[in-house]
């Protein structure tokens, strides 16, 4: 499948959720729907998808595992827009969700779309083994020891010089946690083996440290039309980014370094790497 078709795809999968609440529920599954259904790139879910497709296993079985992913990194977003957190107004080319919806609604739109996310993983067809290593690698992700921790440690370090060591530590796990834990569902959905899941992770931490770097360079070098959200925010809120620290060609080379890892990884343990190679030279060079 190309990247198209799978973003087509999940694109139509992410439709189905949550269109009939009930009536009194309607204002908050607006909102959750908003930002959901904004049109982001869904790296995320295509890892998902590609990587139980390479390791043999029903890519619409995984579906709901990829509309999860989603779900939960769209939360993220919504909270890290917010006015106590990054304060940002524009996101996937959209008013953010709080400014649309104010931000008690925003907060619960988050909360409910991380629950949902585990709740679309467990309801899914997958065998139980499966959905429960899906689960939890969500889990591992995203909580005290992976995003959740590293966007706390991210706030902390705002307006104080970080070592390389501490950013990148941030880095891995704000971003690199939850692109890492998509290449390890895909791998559990699909039913891999132990040697395709630690591919797998070494895949996503590489591509997860690549990623964020080519965040913060477009923050600065960016276009705000082509990437939908402000430019310019890190340096309102003092971030701590390699852009700041290192400037842009630094920063290219260790993309490429990263990006050059994370190809090298998967040789050998997958037959069919194409894909995913190809994926991460484009998210090295992405404007969006
Ligand atoms: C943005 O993620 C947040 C970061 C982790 C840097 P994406 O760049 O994947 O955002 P969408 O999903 O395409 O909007
Ligand atoms: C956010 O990093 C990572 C998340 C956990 C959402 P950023 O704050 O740089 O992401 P953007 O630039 O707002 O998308
Ligand atoms: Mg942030
Ligand atoms: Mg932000
Ligand atoms: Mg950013």
């Amino acid at each position: 499948m190309t990247t198209k078709e799978y973003k087509d795809r999940i694109d139509a999968a992410l439709e189905t959720y949550f269109v009939s609440p009930p009536e009194s529920l309607a204002g908050l599954a607006e909102s959750m729907r908003y930002s959901l259904l904004a049109g982001g790139k869904r790296i995320r879910p295509t890892l998902v998808l590609e990587f139980c497709r390479i390791c043999g296993g029903d890519i619409d079985a995984a579906l709901p595992v990829a509309c999860a992913i989603e779900m939960l990194h769209t939360y993220s977003l919504i909270h890290d827009d917010l006015p106590c957190m990054d304060d940002d107004a524009l996101r996937r080319g959209r008013p953010t969700n709080h400014v649309v919806y104010g931000e008690c609604t925003a907060t619960l739109a988050g909360d409910a779309l991380q629950a949902e996310a585990f709740g679309t993983i467990l309801r899914s067809a997958l065998p139980a083994e499966r959905k429960a290593r899906c689960a939890e690698f969500l889990a591992d992700a995203v909580g005290l020891d992976g995003m959740c921790g590293g966007q706390f440690l991210d706030m902390l370090g705002e307006g104080k010089k970080l070592s390389e060591q501490e950013l990148a530590d941030i880095n891995s796990r704000k971003t690199g946690a939850l692109l890492t834990a998509a290449c390890r569902m895909g791998v559990a959905a699909g039913g891999g083996n132990e040697a395709q899941l630690e591919a797998a992770s070494l895949y996503g931490a590489a591509i997860g440290a690549a990623f964020q770097i080519r965040d913060d360079m477009l923050d600065v070098l960016g276009n705000e039309q082509e990437l939908g959200k402000p430019i310019g925010s890190d340096a309102q809120e003092e971030k701590n980014t390699y852009m700041a620290l290192y400037g842009a060609e630094h920063c290219s080379q260790m993309i490429e370094k990263l990006t050059a890892r994370a190809k090298d990884v998967l040789s050998g343990v997958f037959d069919d790497t194409a894909f995913l190679s190809a994926l991460a030279d484009s998210m090295a060079v992405r404007t969006n």
